[in-house]
C-alpha cells in the first residue's frame, strides 16, 4: 500500500537553500533562509541561553517526563511576558515550537466545531498546511498591497463579512512573516470590533516578540485585541526571541469563559497525548531559567535589544537606497526579520542567476540576514532588475 503514495513537492524554500548552497560564487547573498544573522553572518547562541544551559547541566536531577501540560513555571513566565495583566485569563499548554502550538490550536478549534479559518494574504506559507492538516478549511482574505507596501484594512474587514460565526482568523501579532507589516493599535481595535460583531475567533500567532519595537511594544496590539475578545487562541514561539530555533519551544494559550477552562485543558491534553504525549523539556527549561533569574533576564533583554537595533539599522540602510521603481523608504518603517519586495518571478530569477542574490520566489527577503557589508551590492543588483 505504501508503494502507492504519490510524492509531495518539497517546501519551495528548501529548493532555494539548496541552490544557494550549490552556487560556487563567493559573493552570493542569502536572503532566503529565515534566521537572524549578526554582523559576521553567524546565528550565535545568546549569552543568557548558554548560562541557563550551564545551570541546567549542573542542577538538573532527573530526566523523567515533564507533566502533560508541560513546564508549568515556563508557561506562567511566558504568559506574563506575552499577556501581562490579563495572563490569569489564559489556559496554557506547552507545545512543540510555534508550529506545534498552531496545530494544537487548530485541532482544538475543530474539536469545538469550527470549520473554517480565514487567512489574510499573503500569509506564512505553513499556515494553510497546518489548517488543512487539522481538517479545517482555509479561506483567503485580501490584506496587503505589495506594490504600495500597505495594509488594506477596508479590503480585510469587508472580506470578513463572508465569514460565518465560529470561523477563526489567523493574525500575526507582530513582525509579519513575510511582509514586515504590522497593524497599528487603532487597527487592532478596529479588528477586535469587526471580529466581535461577526462572532469570529481571533487566532494570534506570535513568533517574533522583541524583534519589532520592544518586548512590550510588540504585544500591545495582541493584548488590546485579546482583552476585547470573549474567546481567543494564541500560539507562541520562542524560537526567534531566544535564538533557540532547534529546541522547538512554544506554547498555546486559550482565552475562554471560566466554566469552559477545564474542558479546554482536558481537550488540549488529549490532543497532545495522541500526537507526542509529553513535550520536550530542554528549550522550555532554558526559557524558564532565563526569565526567572533577574540577571539572566536582563542579559537576554540586552541581547534582544541589540538584535532589534541591528535589524532596524539594516532597514534604514535599505531605505536610504534609491532603486528606481521600488518604494525602499517604506521598508524602514516595517518590523522584524522580513519584507516582501514588489518584484515579479522573472526579476527574482535574474537576481538569483545573474547577481547571486537569493530570496524566496515570492520576493520575501530576510532583512535580518543581510550583512551590512553586502548592502551596496544588494542595492546595485536591485537597481539592475527594477
Ligand atoms: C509567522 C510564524 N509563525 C510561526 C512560526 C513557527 O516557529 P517555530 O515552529 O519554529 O517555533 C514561524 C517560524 O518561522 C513563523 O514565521
Amino acid at each position: 500500500m505504501i508503494e502507492t503514495l504519490a510524492p509531495k513537492s518539497p517546501d519551495p524554500l528548501l529548493k532555494i537553500i539548496r541552490m544557494f548552497r550549490e552556487d560556487p560564487r563567493t559573493d552570493k547573498i542569502d536572503l532566503g533562509v529565515g534566521v537572524y544573522k549578526d554582523a559576521t553572518g553567524a546565528t550565535p547562541i545568546m549569552h543568557a541561553v548558554k548560562d541557563a544551559e550551564a545551570l541546567l547541566l549542573a542542577t538538573q536531577k532527573t530526566k523523567t517526563y515533564v507533566g502533560q501540560q508541560g513546564d508549568v513555571t515556563f508557561l506562567e513566565l511566558v504568559g506574563q511576558l506575552v499577556f501581562g495583566d490579563i495572563a490569569h485569563e489564559m489556559t496554557a499548554i506547552q507545545a512543540v515550537g510555534g508550529t506545534g502550538a498552531l496545530r494544537l490550536g487548530c485541532d482544538l478549534l475543530r474539536e469545538s466545531g469550527a470549520r473554517r479559518v480565514v487567512l489574510p494574504q499573503p500569509c506564512w506559507p505553513n499556515h494553510p498546511s497546518i489548517v488543512r492538516a487539522a481538517r479545517l478549511e482555509p479561506v483567503d482574505a485580501p490584506f496587503f498591497n505589495i506594490a504600495e507596501q500597505r495594509i488594506d484594512m477596508e479590503e480585510l474587514i469587508s472580506a470578513l463579512t463572508g465569514a460565518e460565526p465560529g470561523d477563526a482568523i489567523i493574525l500575526q501579532a507582530c513582525c509579519h512573516n513575510p511582509l514586515g507589516a504590522d497593524f497599528s493599535l487603532s487597527q487592532w481595535i478596529e479588528l477586535a470590533d469587526a471580529l466581535n460583531a461577526r462572532g469570529l475567533i481571533p487566532f494570534l500567532d506570535l513568533a517574533y516578540q522583541g524583534f519589532g519595537d520592544g518586548i512590550d511594544e510588540d504585544v500591545a496590539g495582541l493584548r488590546a485585541l485579546v482583552a476585547r475578545a470573549p474567546e481567543a487562541v494564541i500560539a507562541v514561539s520562542e524560537a526567534k526571541s531566544f535564538g533557540i530555533y532547534r529546541e522547538r519551544v512554544g506554547a498555546l494559550f486559550v482565552k475562554a469563559a471560566p466554566r469552559a477552562r477545564q474542558a479546554v485543558m482536558s481537550n488540549l491534553a488529549a490532543i497532545a497525548r495522541a500526537n507526542y504525549s509529553m513535550p520536550p523539556d530542554h528549550g522550555a527549561a532554558i526559557v524558564r531559567e532565563v526569565l526567572a533569574d533577574e540577571a539572566l533576564r536582563q542579559s537576554w533583554r540586552d541581547e534582544l535589544d541589540q538584535i532589534r537595533t541591528h535589524i532596524k539599522r539594516t532597514r534604514r540602510l535599505l531605505a536610504e537606497a534609491r532603486v528606481n521603481s521600488l518604494p525602499m523608504h517604506l521598508i524602514a518603517a516595517q518590523k522584524g526579520m522580513f519584507s516582501t519586495l514588489p518584484l515579479n518571478e522573472a526579476q527574482v530569477n535574474t537576481l538569483r542567476e545573474q547577481h547571486g542574490v537569493y530570496m524566496t520566489d515570492a520576493a520575501r527577503i530576510t532583512v535580518a540576514g543581510l550583512r551590512e557589508a553586502d548592502v551596496p551590492r544588494f542595492v546595485e543588483a536591485l537597481k539592475a532588475v527594477a
